[in-house]
């Protein structure tokens, strides 16, 4: 099917709440499985995290690499208050700095990150650019990437399974979001595309679930 583009930020109080309050356990786990399984020997310092959401996939990785230092991006205040309550609650304040910018326009602290995570940033962006021109610029050379993301199904019914499947008990707010957001996803020859036109053709794309796609590699 053609992709529909949804929203870029998730800026609706109710929006973010039932997003935080959603049951991500296998999806943000994937993640992290994926970063460790990529990058073993690895012990990043600073991190970065565009767009953060509630910060679950942060605060995982910040328990995992304890000397570590995260900054969190996300350009959703409604997001980042739910990020803040996750932090505090995990007492993880010192080291996951939550940043309100929006990217690519905003300013981000530091120039160069020793790592680069992003989960399911990609479809929300008006640009797919964005990210892209965000990791080429902000990370120091061999850094590790991992970016993850939905995969695009065949058909808006394919999609209409899925959040069947994954989703049933959710509140309805969140299952529009993830039937939207299927729909807005990307294909990974899409996601190839992408990577060659930012001299990205280095990273590895793949499909990681029934539903999700995979980004890789150093810079
Ligand atoms: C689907 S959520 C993913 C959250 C988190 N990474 C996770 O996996 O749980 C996507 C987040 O990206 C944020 N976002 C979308 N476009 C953005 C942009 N241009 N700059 C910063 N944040 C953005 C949204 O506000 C939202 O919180």
């Amino acid at each position: 099917m053609k992709r529909i583009p949804e929203p870029e930020l998730m800026d609706d109080l109710e929006q973010a709440r039932a997003y935080a309050e959603a049951d991500f356990e296998e999806s943000n786990s994937l993640f992290v499985r994926l970063f460790q399984e990529h990058f073993p020997d690895e012990k990043p310092k600073l991190f970065l995290d565009l767009g953060c959401g509630p910060a679950d996939i942060t605060i995982r990785l910040a328990r995992i690499y304890p000397d570590a230092v995260f900054h969190a991006v996300d350009g959703s205040e409604a997001m980042l208050l739910f990020a803040k309550k996750g932090i505090l609650d995990a007492s993880l304040g010192k080291r996951i700095k939550l940043i309100k910018a929006f990217i690519p326009e905003d300013p981000l602290p530091v120039r160069h990150y020793d790592a680069l995570i992003s989960n399911s940033l990609l479809h929300h962006l008006k640009s797919p650019h964005a990210l892209w021109k965000t990791i080429t610029e902000h990370c120091r050379p061999e850094a590790p990437v991992l970016v993850m993301d939905l995969l695009r199904p065949e058909s808006p019914e394919k999609a209409r399974e899925i959040v069947n499947r994954y989703s049933a008990s959710e509140p309805e707010i969140l299952r529009r979001d993830f039937f939207n957001s299927l729909c807005a996803s990307y294909t990974i020859d899409e996601v190839e595309k992408q990577l060659g036109l930012f001299g990205l053709e280095g990273l590895k794309v793949k499909q990681v679930s029934d539903r999700h796609l995979a980004v890789w590699g150093r810079l």
